[in-house]
């Protein structure tokens, strides 16, 4: 019996690198359905990859709430920032037999602590194996809101898994056109601003992850997910067990400014010098460029995960080679 898969952002950078690489492991044992913006630029790439589509709005309540329970596994990896999807998918599946098993793509922008820009080792530091601090998820965090409709669901008896990433950056396959979210974001972040800031002294961290190091913390984190499908296979009971840390390594904001701005000299002949702002000048990334980033990977740690990819300065010219459009779409 093949498993049917249902995804929502299947045509971004994650799920562009993902779906190959699963079908490359797993061969025919899933069909894959994506449900995408009509016209969506990602159609052509993912039909090549056998995937079927079909064409709506995520404000198409209906037509969604009527799909979900339709597939063995639903998939959200659309934008873990915004609710508007969970709002829909989470409520359909109470109302079903919850038999669908619900995966969602969250971020680690959820584990920072404002510290004015500078590095403070006395900054909290969440870990995925504590139950507390995954059920410390508030509203306001960045991705808070979704997290607690998926956490919602898990309480109510539905399957569900959620993997946890810091900022992904990687090349776009072909036939794939988003950056991703987070080189998306600070791209266009700091051409609207005209530099690439960063507050305070710089110190404080954000975590990145290489696209490598997103395929193999997948790897960990499906093999437990299609257990709990499995009848046979155990089912965590801990809210802790089923929501996954893997947020990479850290970075210094002035060292990712200083990436950024040298990228923009070398690749585009663009001078977005690299400058030291009050919070309220860093643009709309500024709620993670005054923060320290700590987020624990307690759980794929132990099942051996470890970080082998390529570092943002080495990958970043070629992610955004020149040539590329800007500001990113
Ligand atoms: N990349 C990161 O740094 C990062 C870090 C942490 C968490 N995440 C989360 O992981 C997931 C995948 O990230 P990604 O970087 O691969 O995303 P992405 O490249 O931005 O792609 C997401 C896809 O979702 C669809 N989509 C997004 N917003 C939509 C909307 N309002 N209405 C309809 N469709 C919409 C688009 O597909 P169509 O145009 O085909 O419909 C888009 O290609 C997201 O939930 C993201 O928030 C990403």
């Amino acid at each position: 019996m093949t498993t049917s898969v249902l995804i929502f952002g299947a045509s971004g950078l994650m799920m562009g690198h993902l779906l190959p690489h699963i079908q490359q492991r797993h061969g025919s044992d899933f069909t894959w359905t994506a449900y995408v913006r009509p016209g969506s630029k990602g159609i052509a790439f993912l039909k090549s990859i056998n995937v079927n589509i079909i064409e709506g709005s995520w404000d198409d309540k209906e037509k969604i709430s009527n799909l979900v329970n339709k597939y063995d596994i639903v998939w959200d990896s659309g934008d873990s920032h915004d609710p508007s999807l969970p709002n829909v998918i989470v409520p359909a599946l109470l109302n079903g037999q919850r038999t669908t098993t619900l995966v969602r793509f969250s971020g680690t922008g959820n584990w920072i602590t404002p510290t004015g820009g500078n590095d403070d080792e006395s900054a909290r530091l969440y870990d995925d194996s504590n139950e507390g601090d995954i059920r410390s998820i508030h509203g306001e965090m960045f991705n808070g809101a979704g997290d607690l409709l998926a956490l919602e669901a898990l309480d109510k008896g539905v399957n569900v898994w959620i993997l946890c990433t810091g900022g992904v950056y990687g090349q776009r396959p072909a036939g794939v056109s988003s950056a991703g979210v987070f080189v998306r974001l600070y791209t266009n972040n700091a051409l609207q601003l005209g530099y690439t800031p960063y507050i305070g002294n710089g110190g404080g961290h954000m975590q990145l992850l290489h696209i490598q190091d997103l395929l193999s913390a997948f790897d960990l984190f499906w093999a437990q997910v299609l257990s709990s499908i499995d009848s046979n296979g155990p089912v965590p009971k801990d809210v802790s067990e089923r929501y996954l840390f893997a947020p990479g390594y850290s970075v210094e904001w002035k060292s990712i400014a200083e990436t950024w701005s040298k990228l923009f000299k070398d690749n585009f002949q663009l001078d977005l010098s690299v400058k030291n702002v009050p919070v309220e000048e860093a643009g709309f990334v500024s709620p993670l460029i005054v923060s320290e980033m700590k987020a624990k990977p307690t759980r794929l740690e132990k099942l051996g995960w470890k970080l082998a990819g390529p570092s943002i300065e080495e990958e970043l010219p070629l992610i955004l080679p020149s040539g590329s459009q800007l500001p990113l779409a």
